[in-house]
């Protein structure tokens, strides 16, 4: 016995019929939980997402003359400019003393590329310690908060499928001692067949169903939360946050809430703010933010290749590239422009070819050795040109941004800790000690810094001893100075 049969007409209607092909297999629990997830279905939405990203051949990619260089604040090169920094970093400073900014972490994603088993933030990256990305992010923010007399909440953006295992981490850990933490859940969307765009059932009662992006962020933090409670925003709004610090939990090296950032966001009157780093060669993967049309826009690497292929690869004085400010996903929107972002606007879709797991006809578990499917996903950058006013400032990749993306070679563990340890040797050497290194300048051993040890390096010169000798790994906890070995 089918459902009722208007649900299996409407799914005819948009070609989804197969959906219900098991039905008589499943048993009472399996149909209502495969029920509510059609229920959740949008399938308007997902003929639209087929007929334009898999099926449509419609280019977003805007024409090379629409495309310009856009005004970023470079790294403080003259001292004039740093001056201008510091003073921007005492109006973050006073912004965050005043309780005014709040950190949203994105942690939704499936990690897929790094294959491990459990949520990405929960991964032990700590180069001597093993804490986690969480801890590491955590630490940051409880001691943010010591320094500037206010402690700043925390938003950790989920999804369904790591919702519980993130907050029983977080749980299990006291909460790394955060004062406000808060978890919100993103959306899902179907992922579909590349060729047909049918969705795919990920088992016989199940609809393969995947993140909706870290683009997901805005509508997720303007959801009512659970049970009709007040929604992120309206929390935010409550306890008097203005400006919104945004990262992606894979990036172990970002300063959250850089006073000198919000200084600058806020002398420009920014609704949203990007750092970027310099790109070296056109085809590093990292999204380049332009002008087109005069709007500030990112272009996503894979979007520069081939149309935009001369341009990308242009280089002006000095062998520099023309477009050469590449977006490492941290960012600072203020909450009214998140609320006007959500209100009038929704942010367009990418498609995303991976491979998913997924039943047969007969319904045998079939898993892809090539990308079968297209996932539908939006990107936080895409709201850039919806603000009014805007700053991107320069930062230095090595000290900012080393993500975690795979299990092996670039953006992988041993090169994530191998950063850690190089930045925090550099650390340790401006603090007038000694650290053994290999002739190409890396550390041969693990060193890590806790943030509760000391947020940066200036406050580490107070607290290290000039002369000190490194020659073996080290862990300066939060609490004393231990030579691990
Ligand atoms: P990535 O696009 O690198 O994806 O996300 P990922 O899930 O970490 O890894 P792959 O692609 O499956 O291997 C960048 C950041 O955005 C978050 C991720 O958790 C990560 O912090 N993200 C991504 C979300 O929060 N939700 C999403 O739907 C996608």
């Amino acid at each position: 016995m089918l459902p009722d049969p208007t649900l299996a007409s409407r799914l005819a209607r948009h070609g989804q019929d197969h959906l219900l092909r098991f039905w008589n297999d499943l048993d009472a629990d399996a149909r209502a939980r495969l029920l509510s997830e059609i229920d959740r279905i949008d399938f308007d939405q997902v003929d639209r997402l087929v007929a334009t990203l898999v099926q449509g051949s419609a280019s977003t990619v805007p024409e090379p003359d629409q495309v310009r260089p856009i005004d970023v604040f470079r790294l403080p090169r003259t001292d004039a400019e740093r001056v201008e920094h510091r003073h921007a970093a005492d109006v973050g400073a006073k912004m965050l003393a005043a309780g005014e900014v709040g950190v949203v972490v994105v942690a939704g994603g499936s990690g897929t590329r790094l294959g491990f088993d459990g949520p990405k933030g929960t991964y032990p990256i700590g180069p001597v310690s093993a804490a986690s990305l969480f801890q590491i992010h955590a630490e940051k923010i409880v001691a943010l908060g010591r320094r500037h007399g206010k402690p700043l909440p925390l938003y950790v953006m989920t999804s369904p499928e790591n919702h519980e295992a993130t907050v029983r981490f977080f749980d299990d850990h006291q909460r790394f001692g955060l004062s406000s933490v808060r978890f919100f859940v993103q959306g899902q969307l179907p992922a579909v067949d590349r060729q047909s765009g049918r969705l795919l059932l990920a088992g016989k009662g199940r609809i393969a169903l995947s993140p909706d992006g870290h683009g997901g962020t805005l509508d997720a933090l303007a959801a009512p939360g659970p049970g009709g409670s007040p929604s992120c925003l309206d929390e935010m709004r409550t306890l008097g946050i203005r400006t919104l610090f945004y990262f992606q939990v894979d990036n172990p090296l970002v300063k959250i809430a850089d006073p000198a950032f919000l200084g600058l966001h806020r002398a420009a009157d920014a609704e949203m703010s990007f750092k970027v780093v310099e790109k070296l060669t056109p085809e590093e993967k990292v999204g380049v933010v332009v002008r087109v049309d005069g709007r500030p826009t990112v272009i996503e690497y894979s979007d520069l290749f081939p149309k935009l292929a001369e341009l990308a690869e242009r280089r002006v004085q000095e062998g520099h590239l023309e477009l050469w400010a590449g977006s490492i996903a941290i960012h600072l929107l203020e909450r009214s422009f998140i609320e006007r972002v959500v209100g009038n606007h929704s942010l367009p879709f990418h498609r995303a070819v991976k491979k998913v797991g997924h039943v047969d006809e007969s319904g045998n578990p079939v898993e892809p050795s090539t990308p079968n499917a297209v996932k539908f996903e939006r990107f936080i950058f895409d709201a850039l040109p919806l603000a009014e006013r805007w700053t991107l400032v320069e930062t230095d990749r090595s000290v900012e941004f080393e993500p975690l993306k795979e299990a092996t070679g670039a953006d992988s563990p041993a090169t994530v800790r191998q950063r850690m340890s190089d930045n925090f040797a550099d650390w340790l050497e401006r603090a007038g000690a000694y650290v053994s290194r290999r002739p190409d300048g890396s550390v041969p051993f693990g060193i890590e810094i806790s943030p509760l040890f000391a947020l940066d390096d200036a406050e580490l010169k107070d607290k290290i001893e000039p002369g000190r000798v490194i020659e073996g790994p080290v862990y300066l906890g939060p609490d004393e100075l231990r030579i691990a070995r």
